[in-house]
C-alpha cells in the first residue's frame, strides 16, 4: 500500500510502517520490508527444519501466500553444517526460498529436545546427536552460524528455562540473557543485511519480565522477541507477560512471540501488540494427519474418513480443500497436502471498519481480563 504509516521504523535491514491501530486493543496492521520481502503483519512463520518444509515445494509454500518461514541454526549448523552452507551462498539460494527467513539461535532447541544440555557464562554445552561429540554454542558461535545462512532475522542466543521454574534460576537466566545479547550484537557481522532480535525472558515473574523488557528496549534493536512462554504454563499468566512485555517494548518496531501457535493464542496475542508468531504446531499436526478447521481439527486417520467424499473444509479455497475428499486423504496419508490455508499462511485477523482502521476479530472481554 502507499498509504502513510501511522508509526514507523527504518533500520538499515527492516522497515516497518504500522498502517492501522485497533482502537479498543493493542492490535495493529503492518508492513515489515525485509531485504527479501515485504511481510504483512501479524504473520504466521511455519517451522522448516532442515532447510524444508517437509513434503512442499518452496513454490507451493508461496501459493499458499507465505510471507516468511523460520529456521533452526541447531539444526542447519550440525547438519549439513557451517561449511556447507557457506559453500552454498546462503540457506536462500541453497533450499531455492526467495521470501523472508528467520533463524532462532540454537540454545532453546538444544535445552528442549536434548535434556544432556549444560548452560555456562561462556554458552550452552551439549552432545551432538548425529556424531557424539561434546560441542559448545557461544553467543559468538551463533551469530556466525546465523550469519553465514543469511536469514533476514537472526536471534540472539539466549539462556531459556522451562516457564515452570521460579526462583534464582529465572533470575540467573534473564541477566545472562542479556548479557549474551552484547555479547551477540557485538559479534554480528552483517547489521546491513541481517536483522538480529534480542528475546525478552523473566520467567512469569512480572518485575523480571519488566526488567528485561526495559533493558532490551534501550539496545535499538529493528524488532524484538519475546521468550520463554508457551511451555504449559496457565494462559492468563503467559497472556499477561505478553501483555507486560508489549507494553514495555518500543511502539515503532515488530513484536514477535517465540513458539507460539494455536489459533486462540495467535488471536489474543495480536490484540495484545504482537506481530509475529512462529510453531511446529499446524506442520506437526499435518504430519500426524491431523486437519485444522474452525471447529478445531480432523483426525483423518480414523476409518470414519474412509467414506467421507466432502473437502476438509467447504469453505476453504487451500489446494487441499479444493482438490481432495477427506476419504481420499484418510487414504493417501499425504501428509502435508493438509498444512491449513488457516494457520501456515498470513493470519487475516484484521477486519476494516467504515473509517478504513482495523479491529481484531476477538472478543473484548478477554483482553479486559489480561489487560
Ligand atoms: N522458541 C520458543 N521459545 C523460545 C525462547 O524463549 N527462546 C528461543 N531462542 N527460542 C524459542
Amino acid at each position: 500500500s502507499n498509504a502513510t504509516p501511522i508509526v514507523a521504523s527504518d533500520s538499515p535491514a527492516l522497515k516497518f510502517h504500522v498502517f492501522a491501530k485497533c482502537s479498543t486493543t493493542k492490535a495493529r496492521a503492518s508492513l515489515m520490508k525485509l531485504p527479501h520481502y515485504d511481510v504483512q503483519t501479524p504473520i504466521f512463520m511455519p517451522v522448516g527444519t532442515m532447510g524444508t518444509m517437509k513434503g512442499l515445494t518452496t513454490e507451493q509454500l508461496q501459493d499458499l501466500d507465505c510471507h516468511i518461514i523460520l529456521g533452526n541454526t541447531y539444526h542447519l549448523g550440525s547438519q549439513p553444517g557451517q561449511e556447507v552452507i557457506e559453500k552454498a551462498q546462503g540457506l536462500h539460494k541453497f533450499m531455492n526460498w526467495p521470501r523472508g527467513l528467520l533463524t532462532d539461535s540454537g540454545g532453546f532447541q538444544m535445552v528442549s529436545l536434548l535434556k544432556l544440555a549444560n548452560i555456562t557464562e561462556k554458552g550452552v554445552e551439549f552432545e551432538n546427536p548425529y556424531n557424539s561429540e561434546k560441542m559448545l554454542l557461544t553467543p559468538e558461535q551463533s551469530i556466525s552460524l546465523q550469519n553465514t545462512i543469511g536469514a533476514d532475522i537472526i536471534m540472539q542466543l539466549d539462556d531459556v528455562v522451562s516457564s515452570l521454574v521460579t526462583g534464582e534460576r529465572v533470575v540467573e537466566a534473564t541477566h545472562r540473557s542479556i548479557r549474551w545479547l552484547d555479547r551477540c550484537i557485538e559479534a554480528h557481522k552483517n547489521k546491513s543485511t541481517q536483522n538480529l532480535f534480542p528475546i525478552v525472558q523473566g520467567g512469569l515473574d512480572s518485575e523480571l519480565r519488566k526488567f528485561s523488557a526495559t533493558e532490551l528496549s534501550k539496545r535499538d534493536s529493528p524488532g524484538y522477541a519475546i521468550g520463554g512462554l508457551s511451555g504449559g504454563e496457565a494462559k492468563d499468566s503467559f497472556w499477561r507477560m505478553v501483555s507486560i512485555s508489549t507494553d514495555i517494548l518500543p511502539d515503532n518496531k515488530p513484536r514477535y512471540c517465540m513458539g507460539v501457535g494455536y489459533s486462540e493464542d495467535l488471536v489474543v496475542c495480536s490484540a495484545l501488540g504482537v506481530d509475529m508468531y512462529d510453531c511446529v504446531f499446524p506442520t506437526r499436526t499435518a504430519r500426524f494427519g491431523n486437519a485444522l478447521v474452525m471447529e478445531g481439527s480432523l483426525g483423518l486417520r480414523s476409518g470414519k474418513y474412509s467414506n467421507d467424499f466432502r473437502p476438509i473444509d467447504e469453505n476453504c479455497t487451500c489446494l487441499a480443500c479444493k482438490k481432495y475428499t477427506r476419504s481420499f486423504l484418510h487414504t493417501a496419508r499425504v501428509p502435508t497436502w493438509i498444512i491449513n490455508a488457516l494457520q501456515s499462511v498470513k493470519i487475516d485477523l484484521t477486519v476494516a471498519d467504515e473509517n478504513g482502521y482495523s479491529a481484531v476479530a476477538v472478543d473484548e472481554d478477554v483482553i479486559k481480563g489480561i489487560v
